[in-house]
């Protein structure tokens, strides 16, 4: 019957429709390597630390990076996730000798080089804090996927930032992302996995 192969070949469409969109997500989420379906994330950038040198990824090449986003006002995400990072270098000992975490600010304004180094410090001297001209934040952000906004005016405003960490490879490219509510102890793990 006529209407009952419209109907078969109606079937076969959608269930081949579906398995090309599973496989499309599959090739874009679950295979990083895979440069076809890769999702951009990171890339060359150019900041400038705490010293007020400039520095770009380059400058971090061989290490494992741990990269946040924030801003030194930030009342909680941001405190947070450095402690938890601070912790995580202290669980995995001597190993936390591979690991670069970066916390780049997306708060320019107020968080001068000084800013960044003196509150960067007061977590773990080994995370370095970066910031940049208004323009070079704009950049990493973008090429980070880093959704920030200021919200407020006045000296109180205060910054909306997405909370997720970045964990880039020795060779400069992403590798994975890690929650910011992971516990110190589960950081280190998950690093420890990659090391
Ligand atoms: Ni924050």
């Amino acid at each position: 019957m006529r209407l009952h192969r419209i109907a078969i070949a109606i079937s076969v469409i959608c269930a081949a429709l579906a398995i090309a969109i599973v496989i499309g997500w599959y090739r874009v989420v679950y295979l990083p390597g895979d440069t076809a379906g890769r999702p951009s994330v990171g890339g060359p950038f150019t900041l400038v630390d705490g010293d007020g040198r400039t520095v770009t990824d380059q400058t971090y090449r061989g290490k494992w990076l741990v990269v946040y986003f924030g801003f030194t006002f930030c009342p909680d995400a941001c405190p947070t996730a450095l402690n938890t990072i601070a912790g995580a270098l202290d669980a995995l000992g001597p190993e936390a000798a591979r690991i670069q975490p970066l916390f780049i600010t997306i708060d320019p304004d107020r968080d001068t080089p000084p800013v960044m180094k003196q509150y960067v410090a007061a977590f773990d001297d080994r995370i370095v804090g970066l910031t940049g001209t208004p323009q070079q934040i704009a950049a990493v952000a973008k090429a980070y996927r880093v959704y920030y906004q200021k919200v407020g005016d006045g000296a109180n405003y205060t910054m909306d930032h997405s909370t997720a960490l970045y964990v880039v490879g020795p060779d400069g490219r992403f590798n994975s992302l890690l929650a910011h509510d992971l516990s110190a102890d589960e950081m280190a793990k998950r690093l420890k996995d990659l090391l």
